[in-house]
């Protein structure tokens, strides 16, 4: 998400959600006619996607294929830069890049499960899909909007709350993009991971995300691959932080990619009522979807 197809001119271009379809795409990085092209591209066994809803730990399941494709060598993982190790689908020349890369591609995306290519269906490729329980995700994404440009800035937490949950945001509403997802899991290699069980036992996450790939790691290279992965490692790297996103996307003054990384942060912004209000949707939306979140650290 942090990724422009505009980096070069120095202008930010008029960013703002442009409604296509029943999902917003953000104008000047996103393009209806692209983003429709998904879903005849071609897919090949060993591609893999990641799919998120935003602050989600995208950039954390990036890092984690990142150093197990390289079996937990930190260091060769430097000079990759996101962009080009993942490149979002739903950005300008995505087709072009896909079609032309070797195996084995990786792409994230935070798209509807409705734009996605109809290959996965016929279980070519693999979905990992990360989710988070959504009052932390609410959270987060509100500092982001502060700090990225290409998002509007919140007049207050408030305002981000009603925005959030009326799914007037990228991403669109939460509750669909989770449903969307999981209620069509068994049609494709799909894995269901959340940010919950990576921050209470990353090793197992790890192991499961390894076991899914195919690959083979010995112990010490899934334990380099934990470790390289833990936030506050994370932290120092300005890969992870994407340092290399100029001012006009993101305004590294005003936050930092890698902001808190816990679970619960929420209970310090939400009001009594907001949260009454968010578990009253939570309840009536997730009805029908066999998911359950952790929403404190203890
Ligand atoms: P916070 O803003 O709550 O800190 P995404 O990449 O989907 O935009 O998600 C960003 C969120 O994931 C941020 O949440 C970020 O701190 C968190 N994150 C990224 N790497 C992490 C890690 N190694 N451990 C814990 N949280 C991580």
């Amino acid at each position: 998400m942090a990724e422009s197809v505009n980096q070069s001119s120095g202008e930010a271009p008029d960013y703002k959600l442009i409604p296509h379809r029943g999902f917003n795409l953000i104008s000047g990085i996103h393009f209806p006619e692209v983003v429709d092209k998904i879903q005849n591209f071609d897919i090949r066994d060993s591609d893999v996607f990641v799919i998120t809803y935003p602050k989600s730990g995208t950039i954390w399941l990036q890092q984690i294929l990142s150093l197990i494709e390289v079996k937990g060598d930190v260091t060769a993982t430097y000079d990759q830069q996101n962009s080009e190790r993942f490149p979002w689908m739903e950005l300008l020349d995505s087709q072009k890049r896909f079609d032309s890369a070797p195996s084995p591609r990786t792409r994230v995306s935070h798209l509807a499960y409705k734009f996605m290519p109809l290959g996965l269906k016929q279980k070519k490729g693999k979905v990992i899909y990360v989710a988070r329980n959504p009052k932390d995700v609410l959270v987060s994404y509100f500092h982001f909007h502060n700090y990225a440009n290409m998002l509007e800035t919140p007049k207050d937490f408030d305002s981000f709350f009603e925005k959030f949950m009326e799914g007037n945001v990228y991403g669109n509403c939460w509750f669909e993009h989770v449903n969307s997802w999981y209620s069509h899991k068994d049609e494709m290699n799909f894995l269901y991971i959340t940010y919950e069980e990576m921050i209470k036992d990353l090793r197992s996450v790890v192991e499961k995300i390894t076991s899914f790939l195919g690959k083979n790691l010995t112990s010490q290279q899934l334990n380099d691959v934990v470790e390289h992965s833990l936030f506050k490692n994370m932290k120092n790297n300005p890969q992870a932080n994407y340092k290399d996103v100029p001012a006009i996307m993101l305004n590294h003054q005003l936050g930092e990619y890698l902001r808190k990384g816990t679970i619960g942060d929420w209970k310090n912004y939400f009001t009594v009522a907001q949260n009454e209000r968010f578990d009253e949707v939570y309840q009536q939306k997730m009805k029908d979807i066999p998911l359950s979140f952790i929403w404190d650290i203890n």
